[in-house]
């Protein structure tokens, strides 16, 4: 999009999130940004790398808007320098991304495929020749289709190969990578993909989601397993979507489906990690029997050395019986701002998460590992992107995380969700999440107003650091 820039929906940023108290966050606070495989890489039939049931999904007609795939995205296979030349520019400490399992697995599990690794280990060791700090993720939703087709994640043998998957890369890349991050957002994997359908596999069936979740986190703690006897001093830990969970009405039945939708979205992925078991009133409510055996739940609940926290937005829910699980419905609030996405823009949720897993779960350190937002971002006629709103955003979400960090969360990094815009899922190119505007047709990048801001944050926060020592 070109032409004048309009941004009538700006709305003031709440005076309680209009500062960041960066003095609140610690002196090697790590500032990244995150993206994710199938997302940017493009280059899907290079170098041996087979189908992941993202091309598969995305090439089935009236699956995505526009019927958008990843076969190119951002075409970062063949512009790694580039992109990590922006991330110099950005100034930032490290740079979240996930590793492609048909590009080194090809066949799911077997053969190493020698050419998709190297691409990663030159990624891995050009990121540090720019001073970055990789952060690792093994599985951004992109399962190899030949695995797919012997059952995908419903199946216990796909929690297992994921952990021989994780070894082959972690012994690779675990002389120069320490962060780990087995899952990405299993939440996704599970309901979305396999109960609501609308992202791949695209199953509606209640009985495979909750195995693929059962699975999922079993595929969690094998990997966690086979990255720390791999990698000593590996720093392994998860990656959840949490929301905060309101309420409609103070009604009773309200109240309990705002109870289920937080046991739906948060609990379910959280507690079995945390060595609590799943949640008996989910268990009850799926009605659904773990493909459970003796010993699953210890390596579920792995040690992590960290949590991930990817935060958008809240939700508000009512009591709906006639919905599908969890039984509820969301309820639109009407006068607050929202993204591009519709999505409502709640800085307090994030910093509520972050207290509440602080409190509740006790973990060792937490990141952010993924928070930002789409606007349609206009170009202006001097080619500069001016994105007042994503800015607002940021701005308010980082002083909401410094003020989880003032009151105690042990919170060690944050990753702007993203680098780069790029391939969103079923709602394919036009939602654009990146602190870079990418121009599809000629794969030109153009840093936006909020890349410079996030980059003067970072410096300021430097400045003091330095200062302060
Ligand atoms: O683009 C996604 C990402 O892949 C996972 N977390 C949410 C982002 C925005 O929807």
């Amino acid at each position: 999009m070109t032409g004048t820039p309009a941004h009538p929906e700006r709305t003031p940023v709440p005076e309680r999130f209009d500062r960041i108290d960066l003095a609140a966050l610690p002196d090697d606070f790590l500032w990244g940004t995150a993206t994710s495989a199938y997302q940017i890489e493009g280059a899907v039939a290079e170098d041996g790398r087979s189908p992941s049931i993202w091309d598969t999904f995305s090439h089935t007609p009236g699956n995505i808007d526009n019927d958008d795939h990843g076969d190119i995205a951002c075409d970062h296979y063949h512009r790694t320098a580039e992109d990590i030349a922006l991330m110099r520019r950005l100034g930032t400490d490290a740079y979240r991304l996930s590793i492609a399992w048909p590009r080194v697995l090809p066949g799911g599990d077997g053969p190493v495929n020698a050419r998709g690794l190297d691409f990663y280990d030159r990624l891995i060791d050009a990121l540090l020749a720019a001073g970055i700090t990789p952060s690792v993720t093994l599985y951004h939703w992109d399962l190899p289709q030949v695995l797919q087709d012997r059952g995908g994640w419903p199946e216990r043998a796909t929690a297992e190969h994921f952990a021989a998957y994780a070894a082959v890369v972690a012994e690779r890349l675990g002389d120069r990578v320490t962060h780990w991050t087995t899952l990405n957002e299993p939440l996704c994997s599970a309901w979305i993909g396999h109960l609501e359908g609308t992202m791949a596999p695209g199953w509606r069936d209640l009985t495979a989601a909750v195995r693929a979740s059962f699975h999922l986190l079993l595929g969690h703690g094998l990997a966690a397993q086979a990255i720390r006897a791999a990698v000593p001093g590996a720093q392994v830990g998860i990656v959840n979507n949490l929301s905060t969970v309101r309420p409609a009405s103070d009604r009773p039945e309200d109240l309990a489906a705002a109870h289920r939708m937080d046991g739906h979205t948060n609990r379910w992925w959280l507690d079995p990690v945390f060595g609590r078991g799943f949640p008996a009133d989910m268990r009850s409510l799926y009605g659904v029997d773990l493909p459970e055996r003796p010993g699953d739940l210890t390596t579920i609940a792995q040690p992590l050395d960290w949590l991930g926290l990817n935060y958008y937005f809240p939700a508000t829910v009512a009591d709906a019986s006639d919905a599908p699980v969890p039984y509820v419905h969301s309820v639109r609030r009407g006068g607050v701002p929202r993204t591009g996405m519709d999505w409502e823009v709640d800085a307090g949720g994030i910093e509520s998460l972050l207290l509440r897993l602080t409190e509740e779960y006790a973990p060792r350190k937490l990141y952010v590992t993924e928070n930002g937002s789409s606007y349609p971002d206009v170009i202006r006629p001097d080619g500069t992107i001016d994105d007042p709103e994503r800015q607002d955003y940021l701005v308010q979400h980082l002083a909401a995380c410094a003020s989880a960090a003032r009151k105690g969360a042990p919170l060690a990094g944050y990753f702007a969700w993203s680098l780069l815009d790029n391939f969103e899922w079923a709602y394919g190119y036009d939602k654009r999440f990146g602190l870079v505007h990418v121009d599809y047709a000629t794969q030109r990048r153009t840093i936006k107003g909020s890349g410079h801001r996030y980059a003067d944050i970072i410096r300021r926060h430097r400045g003091r650091a330095a200062e302060a020592a």
